[in-house]
């Protein structure tokens, strides 16, 4: 760092500075006009550089500017005429860490040899510090990816356990009512007897009904997909899901009952999706009355549609589901959107709701619950029914 060059074209100035920097401990090199300079420079890379401004062919002025954009970090320090202050002004501003004037006076020119000196010292220190500072960011980066990266592939690897795990025991479960439908079957057959023939027959179609549902469920959950709109009428909808039900609702003497809003019209939905969202919630609300123990209940199962306004006059199709049945604990609320999570002894794929999550999630909807144990439940859905806004061109809102 204590390499000095200097570049004057006046030989007895330049004996006389190497004579006098020397002597204050520089390792000083000398050039008599710019070109030789730089040439030096190039080869020996110093740090400190002092250089007159007048000089032929390549002046000061240049030789700083080919120095500074050799390596910007080099300290210059010009040399300028009495008085030439446009020539210092031009230095400082191509980037000359300071300029003394002739005459040269010793303790001028030492003193701006220290300050350079300590600037180059700060600036390596400086990059020190910085190159320290990304080599640790750099290290924390990679060990908080790896970090991140293990997490992935230890969750996911939980996830294909658990969903296999879950997958296993579901289909254990369909294989044992099979066996004992068809083996009901058989032996209905073999000894005549039609009544066991008939009961193994529902047996063996209720679980082929098991496995397409599980199929579809695990289709459903694992795709992704974006909600395929059309113009639909949200209380057919819920008149087309209810329909289904109404022969198990009866056979379990469940009251399945409807209060549609009239005033809701038509919204821009998925139909397919929200029909499967209406069909978890109102099978699972009439499963919690027929594990309802309380049997002086009269069990009811009532799905609701509401037009809303929020506060900034969205309108908002509200769906709810109230049943009187189990109710839930708190417990059973807090999973009740965790994977294959059944309260149903293998008689529920624990799906169910996590789909119904998934599809409300894809419209940007909301799902809610309420449950008191004993007393019942209450999902609600909220969606927005965006109608104009999201209408395909072309179309008219009936009734406007
Ligand atoms: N209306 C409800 N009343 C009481 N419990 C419910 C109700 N809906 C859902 N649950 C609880 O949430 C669990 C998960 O529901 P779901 O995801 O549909 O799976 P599945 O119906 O296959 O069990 C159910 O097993 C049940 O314990
Ligand atoms: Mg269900």
């Amino acid at each position: 760092m204590r390499k000095l060059l200097i570049i004057d074209d006046e030989r007895p100035i330049l004996q006389m500075l190497e004579i006098s920097l020397s002597s204050e401990g520089y390792e000083v090199i000398t050039a008599e006009n710019g070109k030789e300079g730089l040439k030096i420079f190039e080869q020996q890379a110093p740090k400190l550089v002092l250089t007159d401004i007048k000089m032929p062919e390549i002046d000061g002025i240049e030789v700083l500017k080919r120095i500074k954009s050799i390596d910007n970090e080099a300290e210059v320090i010009v040399i300028t005429g009495h008085g030439d202050m446009d020539s210092a002004i031009a230095a400082l501003q191509h980037g000359a860490s300071d300029f003394i004037t002739k005459p040269i006076r010793d303790e001028a020119l030492i003193l701006a040899l220290e300050r350079a000196r300590k600037k180059i010292a700060m600036s390596q220190q400086l990059r020190d510090y910085t190159e320290k500072l990304e080599q640790k960011v750099e290290a924390y980066t990679l060990e908080l990816r790896q970090a991140q990266e293990e997490l992935i592939r230890t969750e996911r690897l939980a996830t294909i356990g658990e969903t296999v795990a879950g997958l296993a025991h579901y289909i254990k479960n369909i294989l044992t009512g099979l066996r004992g439908g068809m083996y009901m079957v058989n032996t209905g057959m073999a000894k005549d007897k039609p009544a066991m023939l008939k009961e193994g027959w529902a047996m063996v179609q209720r679980n082929i009904q098991r496995v397409s549902d599980l199929a579809l469920d695990l289709l459903r959950y694992s795709k992704e997909r974006l909600p395929e709109r059309t113009v639909c009428r949200p209380n057919e909808i819920v008149s087309e899901a209810v329909e289904l039900f109404k022969e198990r609702a009866a056979e379990h003497r469940v009251k399945l009952d409807t209060v549609l809003d009239p005033n809701l019209g038509e919204a821009y939905l998925d139909r397919d999706g929200i029909h499967n969202v209406l069909l978890n919630l109102i099978s699972n609300a009439i499963d919690a009355c027929i594990y309802d123990t309380d049997t002086s209940k009269g069990w009811e199962v009532i799905v609701k549609t509401k037009l809303e306004q929020d506060a900034d006059m969205d309108e908002t199709i509200l769906f709810e589901v109230t049943d009187n049945g189990t109710g839930m604990t708190d417990e059973v609320r807090t999973k009740l959107f965790t994977r294959f999570f059944s309260t149903k002894a293998g008689r529920g794929t624990g799906l169910g709701l996590l789909n119904t999550q998934k599809i409300i999630r894809e419209h940007g909807g909301e799902i809610s619950v309420k449950s008191k144990v004993g007393k019942g439940t209450t999902f609600s859905v909220r969606l927005k029914r965006d109608i104009r806004a999201s209408m395909p061109p072309g179309h008219t809102q009936a009734g406007t």
